[in-house]
């Protein structure tokens, strides 16, 4: 019998194939879990029709706060809860942390884990979530968590320590309603091996036009790097700086990490981004630079959520645990 998932805000599916498990990356396999998805929802058009091209199983668009009712019993309870109002990034308009409506969609979760009771739940978010509201707002959501009845542990994973070339900081929360399965659980031990960003990146004369800078942008930057700061060109020996749902707008003038190889400076396409989210070739993105962006910058990379939900199912396990209802 398998563990029965339900995925809250599952965007393109990131967090729910590391669930799953069963894909490869990087010449690696990464085995099965003995999981199933019974419920999976987001409100984003474009990123339900990358899910539902990819899974055998579909996900629902829709708004949570209207769908709560068809959410089927379930053992684990995933969500990347939308992070916009808690991220550093997001300073303009200034962050509201859980003072605004996408901040609350974390309640969503809570409500869900109060009516069905899973035995489990994985929450995913930014860091900023921690300093938010003066630092009201991390306490607060944990709270939310434990009075639902939940023994919960966080933590931030670097997605580089896993096996993946990004330096992608997140937190996970996680709780168990059993204690003995809580006190069995322990995050996922990091690699030693760092995989660079060259290793995902195709060679140039694979790269379409399109992706390179004009000489107008590349001078533009060049006249105010030393005071902007600007320009993130990567190096390819590392991992890569974190990449965003903004990906879509890189310019030499933001934020996002951009190449500069062979003297000229160039985005990122569609397929190295997935690559260095850890989206395995085969997980297809038919859809334009802009939608396939904006999924994959907000995805929780899989090969991540796999090493997470890997311990969560050996915690269930040693504590020789008993599946509640959902069976
Ligand atoms: C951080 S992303 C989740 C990414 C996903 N976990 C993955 O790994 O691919 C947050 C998602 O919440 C969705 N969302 C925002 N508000 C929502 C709502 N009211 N109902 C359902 N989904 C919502 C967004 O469309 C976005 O895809």
């Amino acid at each position: 019998m398998s563990f029965k998932v339900t995925s809250l805000f599952s965007g393109c599916g990131g967090m729910d194939l590391g669930a799953l498990g069963g894909f490869e990356y990087q010449g690696k396999h990464f085995e099965a879990h003995n999981t199933e998805i019974v419920f999976s929802s987001d409100i984003d058009k474009y990123a339900v029709d990358i899910y539902n091209n990819n899974f055998n199983h579909k996900s629902i668009l829709g708004d949570i706060r209207e769908l709560k009712d068809e959410i089927p019993k379930h053992d684990i309870l995933i969500g990347g809860f939308p992070c916009q109002s808690f991220s550093i990034v997001a300073q303009n308009p200034p962050r509201l942390g859980y003072k605004n409506d996408t901040g609350k969609l974390f309640f969503e979760m809570v409500d869900v884990l109060k009516k069905i009771k899973p035995s489990v739940f994985i929450a995913e978010n930014v860091k900023g979530i921690l300093s938010a509201n003066k630092k009201q707002a991390f306490p607060l959501i944990i709270n939310a968590f434990e009075e639902a009845g939940y023994y919960c542990c966080s933590e931030i994973l670097n997605a580089s320590k896993y096996g993946i070339p990004q330096k992608r900081e997140r937190v996970f929360i996680i709780g168990f309603r059993d204690k003995n399965a809580f006190d069995s659980f322990c995050f996922p031990k990091e690699n030693e091996e760092v995989i660079p960003l060259k290793k995902v990146i195709f060679s140039e004369c694979s790269i379409d036009e399109k992706y390179y800078f004009s000489e107008k942008a590349v001078q533009g930057m060049l006249k105010n790097k030393e005071k902007m700061n600007k320009g993130r060109a990567q190096n390819i020996n590392e991992p890569c700086n974190t990449i965003t749902a903004h990906l879509s707008k890189a310019s030499l003038n933001s934020v996002d990490p951009v190449l500069f190889i062979n003297d000229k400076y160039r985005r990122f396409t569609p397929r190295e981004a997935a690559r260095i989210q850890s989206f395995p070739d085969d997980f297809e993105f038919n859809t334009s630079d802009t939608r396939a962006f904006k999924a994959i910058g907000n995805a929780v990379p899989p090969v991540l959520m796999w090493n997470v939900m890997n311990n969560i199912i050996k915690a269930l396990s040693d504590c020789k645990y008993i599946k509640n209802s959902a069976a």
